[in-house]
């Protein structure tokens, strides 16, 4: 029998090609006047000046702030809300991946939250609901599109915060794989074994439960299937397609069933070196496995299955869960994502610093083994 379990979503999801059509009349029962809140190249893009005119067809003005850095910093959120402020805006729409999101989000959260916005990190400790916040995604993806979660990096003190609850929820998300199209090999590939971490590490995670359970294991299934063709083929819309739902529900998974001990340790290395986060996943994502085993074999033999149903049966959990993880290396290999940490530039006399700040991440908290933090180094040393 079940326990009791939440399960947050946006209110409105508009999935497929072509979706961003739907963003005016998706906005005009939000505002009449957005802050979009975006990178400088994409605000440079055909895709910004499309939503201002969709916007403008509804009488529905624009401001932009085009400053989200990678990894988004408090400093770019305080922007973003004083420009909100500053223009009398009533919603926010983020374009991009996770950075714009996260960044978007939490502009709207301070929007009817009093500064400083660090006092909120945690879980459910906004008191009020924010500005409405319409998500349009542009990668494949971290899902924070869709979660009630955002991450923001503390500049002064190198470590990123987590934001949860029902207040980081956007209200529309607007997956159009259309506009992934123009991303990169590298960038397709980093984000989408982000995905892949997520569905993963949810269907191990001790917060899991049977919705979540069925979504990262469908999850698991299009992202082995479609990564490697959108990698090697960036115009293949249907791989796109796939990637958005796979990395849709991998996001509805994790959103509400956690993640583990890679995405903790990502996020140590990612507030002291400001790499990508779907990279360091894939990085760290079979070493993490391996030191999982030992409490969480069976469900990795689960997913093995699912991935490889024409396979002979697998002889034990053991063998079920190394040959996903073999699987893991060998997608990670084809893409290109395998890459030793120390050619990122991570130095081996920080791995003390990040084990510590990695045991006090709430990802800790749902991976199936407890680590120590001599674990924690272990792992950072076979990933090196
Ligand atoms: N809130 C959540 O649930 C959640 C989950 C996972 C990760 N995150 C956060 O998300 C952030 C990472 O986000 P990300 O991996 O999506 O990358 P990103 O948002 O940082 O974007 C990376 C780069 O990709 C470019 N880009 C994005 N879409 C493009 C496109 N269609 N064409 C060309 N270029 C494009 C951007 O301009 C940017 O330079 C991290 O800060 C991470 O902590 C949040
Ligand atoms: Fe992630």
């Amino acid at each position: 029998m079940s326990a009791t379990s939440f399960f947050y979503l946006p209110r409105v999801s508009v999935l497929g090609a072509g979706s961003l059509n739907e963003i005016g009349e998706q906005a005009s029962r939000l505002a009449r006047r957005f802050l979009l809140v975006t990178d400088s190249y994409l605000a440079s893009t055909e895709v910004t000046s499309r939503i201002r005119r969709l916007l403008a067809e509804r009488q529905i003005g624009l401001v932009i702030y085009d400053k989200v850095q990678p990894n988004p910093t408090l400093e770019n959120v305080y922007e973003a809300h004083s420009l909100y402020v500053e223009t009398e805006c009533g919603g926010i729409i983020s374009l991009g991946g996770g950075s714009a999101h996260d960044c978007a989000k939490a502009a709207a959260a301070l929007a009817a939250n009093p500064a400083p916005i660090e006092q909120y990190a945690g879980v459910d400790r906004f008191p009020n609901q924010g500005a409405p916040v319409i998500t349009v995604n542009t990668t494949a993806g971290t899902g924070s599109e869709i979660t009630n979660c955002f991450l923001l990096t503390d500049t002064k003190t190198n470590t990123k915060l987590i934001f949860e609850g029902v207040h980081a929820l956007a209200n529309v998300a607007i997956d159009d794989p259309k506009l992934m199209l123009t991303l990169p090999r590298e960038l397709t590939a980093a984000t989408g074994m982000d995905a892949l971490t997520h569905a993963i590490e949810c269907y191990v995670s001790n917060a899991s439960f049977k919705l979540t359970d069925e979504l990262a294991r469908i999850a698991v299934q299009y992202i082995f299937r479609s990564l490697p063709a959108a990698v090697a083929d960036p115009d293949n819309l249907d791989a796109r397609d796939d990637m958005v739902y796979g990395q849709y529900m991998a996001g509805m998974a994790f959103g509400n069933g956690g993640v583990g001990l890679v995405h903790a340790t990502a996020h140590a290395l990612g507030g002291l070196y400001n790499l990508p986060h779907g990279l360091l996943n894939a990085i760290l994502l079979p070493h993490v496995m391996r030191f999982n085993k030992r409490g969480c074999a069976g469900r990795y033999a689960e997913l093995y299955a699912a991935i490889a149903p024409l396979q002979e049966e697998v002889q034990s959990a053991g063998n079920g869960a190394d040959a996903l993880i073999s699987e893991v290396e060998r997608l990670s290999r084809k893409i290109g994502t395998a890459i030793p940490l120390h050619k990122l530039g991570v130095r081996e006399e920080d791995f003390e610093a990040v084990a510590r700040k990695a045991l006090t991440d709430t990802c800790c908290d749902t991976n199936p083994v407890c680590p120590v933090r001599s674990d924690i180094i272990g792992i950072l040393t076979s990933a090196y």
